[in-house]
């Protein structure tokens, strides 16, 4: 067992953990934030994607041990004050979101992807999110999601 300490959502988390134990495992079952989605488990699927010190991961294929120290945002993480972020509000008025299972992962990526680069082209929304994949929506939805709000945030400026 290892001890970590971390911050999960801008809140303070201290837990024991198995060695060995992942990451999305560490979230989904002993913190209970199961918004964050366990697809493939192999790293090839995005759902499980989260951000560690800002930077997007695929939390199946990260030890749970590399959290320790480190801050940790998941998709519950996005929303202020019981109202959903930007983005996730993007994803519904596009329709970009059908059975959800992709939703979380791809919404952390489209979040990270913004941060670092405001006024991605329609290309580079696609490459940024090529980890990620939908089975229902055919991705224009999510691209236009994403472009819409990358919009509102420069003008937000
Ligand atoms: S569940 Fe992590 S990449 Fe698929
Ligand atoms: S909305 Fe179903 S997999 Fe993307």
């Amino acid at each position: 067992m290892r001890k970590i300490n971390c911050i999960v959502n801008s809140k303070p988390v201290s837990l024991e953990v198995e060695d060995g134990r992942t990451l999305v495992d560490m979230l989904r079952q002993d913190l209970g934030l199961t918004g964050t989605k366990k697809g493939c488990g192999t790293g090839d699927c995005g759902a499980c994607t989260v951000l560690l010190d800002g930077v997007s991961v695929n939390s199946c294929i990260c030890l749970a041990a590399l959290a320790d120290g480190h801050e940790i945002t998941t998709i519950e993480g996005l929303q202020k004050d019981g109202k959903l972020s930007d983005i996730q509000q993007a994803f519904i008025d596009h329709g970009a979101v059908q059975c959800g299972f992709c939703s979380p992962g791809m919404i952390m990526s489209a979040e990270y992807l913004l941060e670092n680069n405001p006024d991605p082209s329609d290309e580079e929304i696609r490459r940024a999110l090529s980890g990620n994949l939908c089975r229902c929506t055919g991705y224009q939805q999510i691209v236009d999601a994403v472009r819409d709000v990358a919009a509102s945030r420069r003008q937000a400026d």
